[in-house]
C-alpha cells in the first residue's frame, strides 16, 4: 500500500469508510453531494476503481471512477476531493496514480473527466496527467449548465478525455 508524506496511506475503499466519505465531500464546495447510501456502494461494490487517502485513521481524501461499461478500456473519473487543509500537497495526484497502477495499459489506456471552467484545480490534476504521460487533452461540452434546470446554480461540464500512452493518442 503506497504511503505518502507524513504517513498518508493511498488505499481502495472500505464500505466502512462511506460515512467519512460523505461528510469529507459535504465540506468541500463546489463537489455535489451524493447520498450517503450513494458512497457506502462506490466504496463496496466500486472499490476496485475508488480511492481513498487516510491519514492518522481518518479519509482525508477520496476519488471516484469506474470503467464505461460501454468502453471499457476507458475510467472515468467522477469525483475528487482532498480535505482542505492537506491540499496542494499532490494528494489527488497520488490518487489518481495509485489508481491508474491498478490497470495494465491494455485494459485501461484512457482516462475521461467533467471539470467546471472554473474549477482551475481540477483542470491541473488532468493537465499533469496528459503532461506525465506525454499526450494531450482532447476537450468537448459535455452538460450545459442548463440541464441543470432554471435555478441556473450549476456551472457547464466539459469533458476531458486524456490517452495515457502516445501510441493511444
Ligand atoms: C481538486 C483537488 C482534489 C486537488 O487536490 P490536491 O491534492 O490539492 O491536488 P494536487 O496537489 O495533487 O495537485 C495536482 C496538480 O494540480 C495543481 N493544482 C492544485 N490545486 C490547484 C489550484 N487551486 N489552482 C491551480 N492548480 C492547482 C497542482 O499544482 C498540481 O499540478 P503540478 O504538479 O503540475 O504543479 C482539491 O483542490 C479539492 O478537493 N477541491 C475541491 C473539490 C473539487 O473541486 N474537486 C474536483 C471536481 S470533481
Amino acid at each position: 500500500m503506497p504511503v505518502i508524506q507524513d504517513a498518508i496511506q493511498i488505499r481502495p475503499p472500505r464500505a466502512s469508510d462511506g460515512y467519512e466519505i460523505h461528510q469529507l465531500i459535504a465540506s468541500s464546495p463546489p463537489l455535489d453531494l451524493n447520498s450517503l447510501y450513494s458512497y457506502y456502494l462506490l466504496s463496496d461494490h466500486f472499490g476496485d476503481s475508488c480511492v481513498v487517502a487516510e491519514s492518522q485513521g481518518r479519509v482525508v481524501g477520496f476519488l471516484s471512477a469506474y470503467r464505461i461499461p460501454q468502453r471499457p478500456k476507458t475510467l472515468f473519473v467522477w469525483q475528487v476531493v482532498v480535505n482542505r487543509a492537506l491540499r496542494g500537497q499532490r494528494i489527488a495526484w497520488h490518487m489518481l496514480e495509485e489508481l491508474l497502477d491498478r490497470y495494465p495499459l491494455h485494459e485501461v489506456d484512457r482516462v475521461e473527466a467533467t471539470v467546471n471552467p472554473s474549477n482551475a484545480a481540477s483542470r491541473a490534476l488532468f493537465e499533469r496527467l496528459a503532461i506525465v504521460r506525454g499526450t494531450t487533452i482532447e476537450e468537448e461540452s459535455f452538460l450545459d449548465a442548463s440541464a441543470f434546470g432554471p435555478a441556473g446554480n450549476h456551472e457547464s461540464e466539459i469533458l476531458l478525455r486524456i490517452a495515457l500512452s502516445a501510441t493511444n493518442s
